[in-house]
């Protein structure tokens, strides 16, 4: 991959660069992952607040996208509101499914490289499966989503991989980093704020955290790979394991109770298993895959920075 670099390093003329990359859903939390991480490549590239770019607006991402002529887009618009999803289930639709057909059958036509993510929420998550495939879903491992926000991502995975454009459909679970909001964020305002919680116990899965992510999709990117990959941390945890060791290790003391989901009854079902089989990118070169905890202990520096 050509990145274009000058004596300052970080250069801003859009029209002027060689590799000019397009980053959707700015604002959110991996979008804002990227904005940092791509600042520090001193690589070009703009993003796109929902704003300024609708992904459900064809028209208007087709006038975008022809103004910008991005060489490669970094899709991190998303509807992610997974309870509300049961109720909304044309708005998840229409960002999720619709939205990525219009910019992967754009991509497709104009021969541009489309970076997609996705959720482990594509799969059943039954734990029968965690029983079989100790290791995780692999790529390959039929879909069957539970919820409507797991049915509108699939949906835009098959529009995505229909519509025949270059592509890397990266799944992600359980993400957190430093940006937005994530259960990291919200168990360290919990723990301020009260002595005890209670949390989930029978949920297995393993975080993804943001600054791990984009530097190894960035590899991808860099070798050009193509397909679907899974990424997550090495080791498997639930939430209740996963907030004792936030607060372990963010010095703060509160009383932590394991429970059964049937305690938080939601309106969307979760996954009872959503961990994802991290074998297939571990064979790349140049990927770097941490352990969860050591993910954990790496974005509470970045929280402190
Ligand atoms: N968060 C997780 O735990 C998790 C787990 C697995 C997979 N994922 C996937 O990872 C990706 C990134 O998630 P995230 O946590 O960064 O999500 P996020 O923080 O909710 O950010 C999503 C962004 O998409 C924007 N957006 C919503 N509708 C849009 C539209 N119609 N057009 C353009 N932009 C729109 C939102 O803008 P506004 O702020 O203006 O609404 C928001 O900035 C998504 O594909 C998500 O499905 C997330």
């Amino acid at each position: 991959m050509r990145v274009r670099r000058n004596r300052t390093g970080w250069q801003t003329n859009w029209y002027e660069a060689d590799m000019r990359i397009l980053i959707t859903g700015g604002n959110g939390q991996l979008g804002n992952e990227w904005v940092y991480f791509l600042n520090k490549q001193a690589v070009e590239f703009i993003s796109l607040p929902s704003s300024d770019f609708d992904l459900t607006n064809h028209q208007d991402v087709r006038r975008v996208m022809k103004n910008l002529s991005p060489d490669l887009i970094i899709n991190c618009a998303a509807y992610t509101k997974v309870d509300q999803a049961e109720e909304e289930r044309e708005k998840a639709f229409a960002v999720n499914a619709d939205g990525v057909k219009n910019l992967s059958d754009f991509c497709a036509e104009q021969k541009i490289k489309l970076v997609h993510f996705s959720t482990d929420y594509v799969f059943p998550g039954e734990l029968v499966d965690r029983e079989d495939h100790p290791e995780g879903y692999s790529e390959d491992h039929p879909t069957d989503p539970i919820n409507v926000y797991g049915e509108s991502k699939r949906a835009g995975e098959v529009a995505l991989q229909e519509s025949g454009c270059d592509h890397l459909l990266i799944r992600v679970s359980w993400l957190c980093g430093r940006f937005g909001n994530n259960f990291v964020k919200t168990m360290l305002r919990l723990g301020e704020e009260k002595d005890e919680l209670k949390v989930v116990n029978d949920q297995f899965g393993s975080p993804t955290f943001t600054h791990n992510l984009v530097e190894n999709v960035w590899q991808l990117i860099a070798q050009d790979k193509q397909g679907v990959f899974h990424l997550s941390s090495i080791g498997e945890t639930t939430w209740y394991e996963f907030a004792k060791e936030i607060f372990a290790q963010s010095g703060i003391e509160v009383k932590v109770e394991p429970v059964d989901s049937s305690e938080f009854p939601t309106k969307a079902r979760r996954p009872a298993f959503s961990l994802l089989s991290t074998q297939k990118i571990a064979n790349i070169a140049g990927v770097s895959l941490i352990n969860w905890k050591q993910g954990l202990e790496e974005m509470l520096a970045k929280l402190n920075e």
